[in-house]
Parts: C-alpha cells; sequence; structure tokens
C-alpha cells in the first residue's frame, strides 16, 4: 500500500514527502508542475505527471500502487489570482477534487488529508481563531477550500471516506539539508510569482528586488503593521504524516487549524530578516491592502489534543534561518537539471 500525494512537488508537498520516505512510508507523488518542481523530488521517488482529475491515469496509481490513504496539496494557492481569476479557482480546487473522489471512491480509498486554510475563516472576530470560527471566506480561494471541506463531509456521509483538513495559517521556513535524515535533501519555497512575506524579504537581502512592501502601518497591533501566524514547513510535514496515521486507526473526520499560536508583525519579520542575513532590507510603507485583517493567529490546542501535535520550529528566528540558508544556497530556486523523466499514463495503458 502506498501514500498518494497530490502536489507533491510542491513547497510543502515536497517537504512532506521527505518526511514521510524518512518515516519508511511508500510514497507515490502526482503533479502536473503547474506550480511545483521536478527537482524538488528526490530521482527515486515514484512520481507521476499529470492532473489530479485525470481519471484513467488516476485509476492506474490507484490499481498499481494499492492507494487507500491521499494526501491532497494539489491546489492553486493565491488569494488575490482567485479575486481576478475565480473559476479557475473553483475549478482546480473544488470541481477537480471532486472529480478525484469520483475516481478514487471505488478504487478503495479510506481517508484523505486535505490542505485547507486559515482563509476559510473570512475577516477574524477574534485575534485567535479556533476551529469553531465563523466560517465567511471572503476571497474565491478561501471559498474553494471551504466548499472541498463541506464536499469531504459529505463524503464520509455517504461513502465513509474519512479526512483529516488542516487549516494552515503561513506555511513558512525551509527544510535544511540532512535535517530528518543523513542524506535528506534541502527543499524550500519556490512559487513563481512569489506572495509570501519571508521569501520577498529574503529576495530583497539577496539584491533580487529593491525593497519589499509594507502594506499598512496604522493597524490597531503594537508596531501598526499587521500580525500574522508563520508555522515551520517541517511542522506542517510533521502534522500531515500525524494525521495519516489518526486516520488509519480509525480516527474520525476532522478539521484542525496548523499554527504557531503566536502572531508576529512584519515589522518584526523585516527586522529578524536583517539580523540573520546581516544585510540592510530597503521597504517601502504603501497602504493598506483591501481586505487584509489587523492580526491572524492560530488557536492549535485542537491539533495537540487530537494529533499529538505541537509546533517545534514556533521560533520565529529558525523559521527565517532555515528559509534564508535555502534561499541563499539557491537563490534562482529550483533549476532544471537532467532527472529521471516522470511515469506517464502512456507507461501503463
Ligand atoms: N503556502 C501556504 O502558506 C499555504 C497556506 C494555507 C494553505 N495552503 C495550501 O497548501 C497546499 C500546498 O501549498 P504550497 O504553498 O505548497 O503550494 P504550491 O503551489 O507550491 O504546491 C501546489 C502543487 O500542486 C500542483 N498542482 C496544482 N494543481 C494541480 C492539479 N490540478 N493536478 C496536479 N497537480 C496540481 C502544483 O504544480 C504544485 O506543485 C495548497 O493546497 C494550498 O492551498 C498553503
Amino acid at each position: 500500500m502506498s501514500i498518494l500525494v497530490t502536489g507533491g512537488a510542491g513547497y510543502i508537498g515536497s517537504v512532506t514527502v521527505e518526511a514521510l520516505r524518512a518515516t519508511r512510508e511508500s510514497v507515490v507523488v502526482l503533479d502536473d508542475l503547474s506550480a511545483g518542481h521536478r527537482e524538488a523530488l528526490s530521482p527515486d521517488v515514484t512520481f507521476y505527471e499529470g492532473d489530479v482529475s485525470d481519471a484513467p491515469l488516476l485509476r492506474n496509481i490507484a490499481k498499481r500502487h494499492n492507494i487507500e490513504q491521499v494526501i491532497h496539496f494539489a491546489a492553486f494557492a493565491s488569494v488575490p489570482e482567485s479575486v481576478g481569476e475565480p473559476l479557475r479557482y473553483f475549478g482546480n480546487n473544488t470541481c477537480r477534487l471532486v472529480e478525484m473522489l469520483r475516481v478514487l471512491r471505488p478504487c478503495g480509498l479510506r481517508s484523505i488529508v486535505f490542505s485547507s486554510t486559515a482563509a476559510v475563516y473570512g475577516e477574524p472576530q477574534s485575534p485567535v481563531i479556533d476551529e469553531e470560527h465563523q466560517k465567511r471566506p471572503c476571497n474565491p480561494y478561501g471559498l474553494s477550500k471551504y466548499f472541498a471541506e463541506q464536499i469531504l463531509d459529505w463524503s464520509n456521509t455517504a461513502y465513509g471516506i474519512t479526512h483529516v483538513a488542516l487549516r494552515y495559517f503561513n506555511a513558512s521556513g525551509a527544510l535544511p539539508k540532512g535535517a530528518i535524515s543523513a542524506d535528506s535533501p534541502a527543499r524550500g519555497e519556490d512559487h513563481r510569482p512569489e506572495g509570501h512575506l519571508i521569501p520577498l524579504v529574503l529576495q530583497t537581502a539577496l539584491g533580487q528586488r529593491e525593497r519589499v512592501s509594507v502594506f499598512g502601518t496604522d493597524y490597531p497591533t503594537p508596531d501598526g503593521t499587521c500580525v500574522r501566524d508563520y508555522v515551520h514547513v517541517l511542522d506542517l510535514a510533521d502534522a500531515h504524516i500525524k494525521a495519516l496515521r489518526y486516520l488509519r486507526d480509525g480516527g474520525k473526520s476532522q478539521k484542525i487549524n496548523l499554527g504557531n499560536g503566536k502572531g508576529f508583525s512584519v515589522r518584526e519579520v523585516i527586522e529578524t530578516a536583517r539580523q540573520i542575513t546581516g544585510r540592510d532590507i530597503a521597504v517601502s510603507l504603501d497602504a493598506r491592502r483591501p481586505g487584509d485583517p489587523s492580526t491572524l493567529v492560530a488557536a492549535h490546542q485542537k491539533a495537540a489534543a487530537t494529533l499529538g501535535w505541537e509546533p517545534r520550529y514556533a521560533n520565529l528566528g529558525d523559521i527565517i534561518q532555515t528559509a534564508w540558508d535555502w534561499h541563499s544556497d539557491h537563490p534562482s530556486g529550483y533549476v532544471s537539471s537532467s532527472l529521471p523523466p516522470p511515469v506517464t499514463k502512456s507507461a501503463y495503458e
């Protein structure tokens, strides 16, 4: 039996694949490389290049690898892009999940760990958000994930397919070389275009950007800039492995926040990055962006109680140090090399 990891060539997926391999799980990756990188997967990972809604390909994978559990990372994940292209987001993040479930259900799918997001909550009604907080997503991205959560609920009711929907706050940091096992590779964040604060700050430190924008300095926070919860990508990977085992042991479906439980302001992130990199990081103080809440911090007690998960890299300095090590070693991100071709659909038809 293998675990199917969709979107495993992306940022969080590729770190989770390495963590799974270190626990001796058999892993199969399906990714269409629309945003992922072949180089983010070790050459010996079984990799299928294709779309999660490609029914013949999925059937082949399910049959050949005896898939009972899926970790579903594959999605588009940019809030501003989703506002401009909502149909693309509902299509990929919601409709293709339905297609995938329709194919895998009769093939023996038992449970799924789903990448959800803090964006399902919408405008926060309290500075610290627990899972019971109202769900009023205020952009197509958040809504596409909230629809997906409800589709998973009804799939549980009707077909008994269980799930853990992990609502991540801000994924951050990188996997240092050798951090999981003696020969585990480095993995990091390489979104094109990049929209996340920490990589933008570090690209500025590397001289790849002139300055980093600070959107709003008059929020009701200690230093006037937005406060966010940054959760280390290796902690996210660990939570996925715990969620897989929880479901395998018969655990019932859950929605669970994954956050650090602490908030850091934009100014704190930039100042910490200045200290770690020893570089000057120019900023431009810009107007607030519409829809940016002042503070977003996760209550993470449910993850501890249900999965036995606690963030181990909760310190902002550790998060930024690992990200800096990755960015300074990979200033151009993942670069193409001669890796084995994916296992394609045609190989099995
Ligand atoms: N990065 C964050 O801070 C964050 C926060 C909350 C939730 N999430 C969610 O976590 C997941 C992973 O995020 P990430 O930052 O690693 O993103 P990413 O873009 O790096 O990874 C997504 C991967 O999915 C692949 N993909 C997309 N659509 C596909 C399809 N139809 N078929 C096959 N492959 C497809 C892409 O090629 C990419 O490799 C996403 O579902 C995202 O919504 C991310």
